[in-house]
């Protein structure tokens, strides 16, 4: 994919997930359609969705793709690297990564991004790929630029729910 496609396509993207997510408050919902919206959006996925930071662990979230590995401790895998770094990890080949989670043996290539409420990091958006350097630097950005649009929202989900059910989502803020 061209450059210039790339980046019209995330900036696309990134206001469609606007426009579908702003107006519902509802976590799990706002979380779900984002992952399917992202799969579906992007070329060559084999999984697209979250992990939630519960404390020392991040959890399986929302998303789209074979079954996953429910609990990825912090600092582990390419997800918990991208948690313990708070800082995007692009994985050209998964073979070449120690420490690589296998959960779907199709996987080849791998983009995690993590997800912010300020300071406070929510979790991360995991992009698996069956294709070898399916990510490069353009997808790196347009990602970061969707999980601004993902985290922000999914922030004014997280106030709802603690607004109506106080110890609701004590678990995800406790860090
Ligand atoms: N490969 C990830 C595990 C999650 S799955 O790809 C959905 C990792 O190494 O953290």
């Amino acid at each position: 994919m061209q450059s210039l496609n790339k980046s019209e396509l995330y900036r696309e993207l990134a206001a469609a997930l606007d426009g579908l997510l702003t107006n519902e408050p509802d976590f799990v919902a706002n979380a779900a359609n984002a992952a399917g919206a992202v799969f579906h959006a992007l070329p060559d996925l084999n999984w697209a969705g979250f992990y939630f930071l519960h404390g020392a662990e991040l959890v399986l979230g929302p998303y789209q793709g074979r079954p996953a590995c429910t609990r990825i401790p912090v600092g582990k895998g390419v997800c918990g690297t991208a948690a313990a770094q708070r800082r995007s990890v692009l994985v050209p080949d998964v073979e070449a990564f120690p420490g690589h989670i296998a959960c779907d043996v199709a996987s080849r290539s791998e983009l995690v991004v993590p997800l912010f409420d300020g300071e406070i990091l929510l979790g991360v958006l995991d992009l698996d790929s069956p294709v070898v350097g399916r990510f490069d630097a353009h997808d790196q950005a347009g990602c970061e630029t969707l999980a601004r649009v993902i985290e922000r929202i999914l922030a004014m989900s997280l106030r709802a729910r603690s607004e109506a059910t106080p110890d609701g989502i004590a678990s995800l803020r406790s860090q």
